[in-house]
């Protein structure tokens, strides 16, 4: 997992909840990295949920509202830090259409060892679509906070059902979007 996913949450958690608690959660955890993340490097998606886990037992909220806040917050970075991957969308279900063939892709040529989930969306109508996620890695509450912050970023009144499901050692989440019309 890129460092960048680290910094980013470290940032936020320092923000959300000061850097008492950011400097404790690190003292816990001990990662190999001592908490010194750069943000190309890669490093294992365990210490992400170890942090969080920790985090999680520290705030007492739960791991899975931990990912989605920080979900959320994740993609008002990203469009802080990559401004011209949203030029070209307007609303949120185009660009979640284009986030394999476009984002992500964009993402695997500036890292080529990022681990990337994978979408397969299906419109059903304009305001209607089907989103699956496959990954390797237990993050479809990450997925979870950042289609919300998409729907945010757009100012789109989106509501989000989610299934979970497991094949082999594949993480599966269905999301049906249902957003209000435009
Ligand atoms: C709503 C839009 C997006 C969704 C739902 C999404 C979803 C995800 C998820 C769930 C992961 C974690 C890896 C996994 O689960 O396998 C991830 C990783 C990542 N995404 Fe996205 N993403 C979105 C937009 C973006 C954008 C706009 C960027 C901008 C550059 C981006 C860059 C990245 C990067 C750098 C990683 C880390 C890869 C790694 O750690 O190796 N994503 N994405």
């Amino acid at each position: 997992m890129k460092g960048i996913v680290f910094t980013e949450f470290l940032d936020m958690v320092d923000d959300t909840f000061g850097s008492f608690v950011t400097d404790s959660v690190l003292n816990d955890v001990d990662p190999p990295s001592g908490g010194v993340y750069s943000a190309v490097d890669s490093y294992p998606c365990e210490e992400l949920i170890a942090l969080v886990g920790t985090l999680e037992r520290r705030v007492g909220m739960t791991m899975p509202a931990l990912l989605r806040t920080y979900g959320r917050h994740l993609f008002g970075r990203f469009v802080v830090r990559y401004p011209e991957l949203f030029e070209s969308y307007h609303d949120s279900f185009s660009m979640l259409e284009g986030l394999d063939g476009a984002i992500h892709k964009e993402v695997r040529k500036l890292y080529p060892d990022a681990e990337l989930p994978r979408f397969d969306c299906r419109r059903e109508s304009p305001d209607r679509m089907i989103m699956v996620y496959s990954s390797l890695r237990p993050l479809a509450d990450l997925a979870h906070g950042l289609i919300e912050g998409c729907g945010q970023h757009f100012g789109e009144v989106l509501a989000i059902d989610r299934f979970d499901d497991q094949e082999d050692e594949l993480n599966v989440s269905t999301f049906l979007l249902r957003r209000q019309p435009m």
